[in-house]
């Protein structure tokens, strides 16, 4: 893993307003974070600007979303022409509440992420398993169809970081263990090796989600295919920082 550069997302959700977030980018700002780790912290959508004025350049800024199109008739929806137009960099794209709240399929996904990507956003293209689909024995076959979806619709995987996030350990406090991580992890290392190219499937960066906290986040950032993480709840607090400092 050490060619990869650890890469720690925090994922705000629909959470904050201008008091909480000024905490947060104090934090972050003052924070003693490894230089090592990339950083990028993803507000929502009306707090964007707001937070790319205050935080230290060198952490990240992304959308929790965007559109698949420039502009024109879409109401509520936002471009990466805008993102862009802010100083935005990243996009979560396929983030698990994107696809079973609002019903995003995988071509959807794709074209949002093809369009992104074009636009010059930086993608977090989100995969996982729901609980039945694991307990199927699908995780694979579920794991695999959605990144194959992305795979079509990327070509520049330097653009491209993957997160690996089991629905049934979003937001529940149940953490996939440090090999069921590891597992998932070189399934689709090995995916891409096999669909993409060796050269991709060794540098593309995959990180884990789901129920990270600073307790259990050093055991999994030891795994050899586990090269950070997207955290939720935990990124909202202090603690974030021992998260993002789990390789140090
Ligand atoms: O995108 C991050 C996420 O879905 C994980 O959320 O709250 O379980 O860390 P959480």
């Amino acid at each position: 893993a050490s060619e990869r550069k650890f890469f720690v997302g925090g994922n705000w959700k629909m959470n904050g307003n201008k008091e909480s977030i000024d905490g947060i980018v104090k934090f972050l700002n003052e924070g003693g974070l490894n230089p090592n780790t990339e950083v990028v912290v993803a507000p929502s959508p009306i707090y964007l600007p707001y937070v790319r004025g205050k935080l230290n350049s060198q952490i990240g800024v992304a959308a929790q979303n965007c559109y698949k199109v420039e502009k024109g008739a879409f109401t509520g929806e936002i471009s990466p022409a805008m993102l862009k137009d802010n100083g935005i960099d990243w996009a979560i794209l396929g983030h698990s509440e994107r696809r079973h709240v609002f019903g995003e399929s995988d071509e959807l996904i794709a074209a949002k992420v093809s369009h992104a990507l074009s636009c010059g956003i930086k993608v977090i293209a989100c995969i996982g398993e729901k609980l039945d689909e694991r307990e199927a024995g699908k995780t694979e076959e579920v794991v695999f169809r959605q990144t194959k979806a992305i795979k079509e619709a990327v070509s520049d995987w330097s653009k491209v970081v993957l997160a690996y996030e089991p629905v049934w350990a979003i937001g529940t406090g149940k953490t996939a263990t440090p090999d069921q991580a590891q597992e998932v992890h070189a399934s689709l290392r090995k995916y891409l090796t096999d669909n993409v190219s060796a050269d991709v499937a060794k540098s593309v960066r995959i990180l884990y989600g789901g129920s990270v906290t600073p307790k259990n986040c050093k055991e999994l950032a030891g795994k050899p295919d586990v090269d950070g993480f997207l955290v939720g709840g935990a990124s909202l607090k202090p603690d974030f920082c021992e998260i993002i400092n789990a390789r140090s």
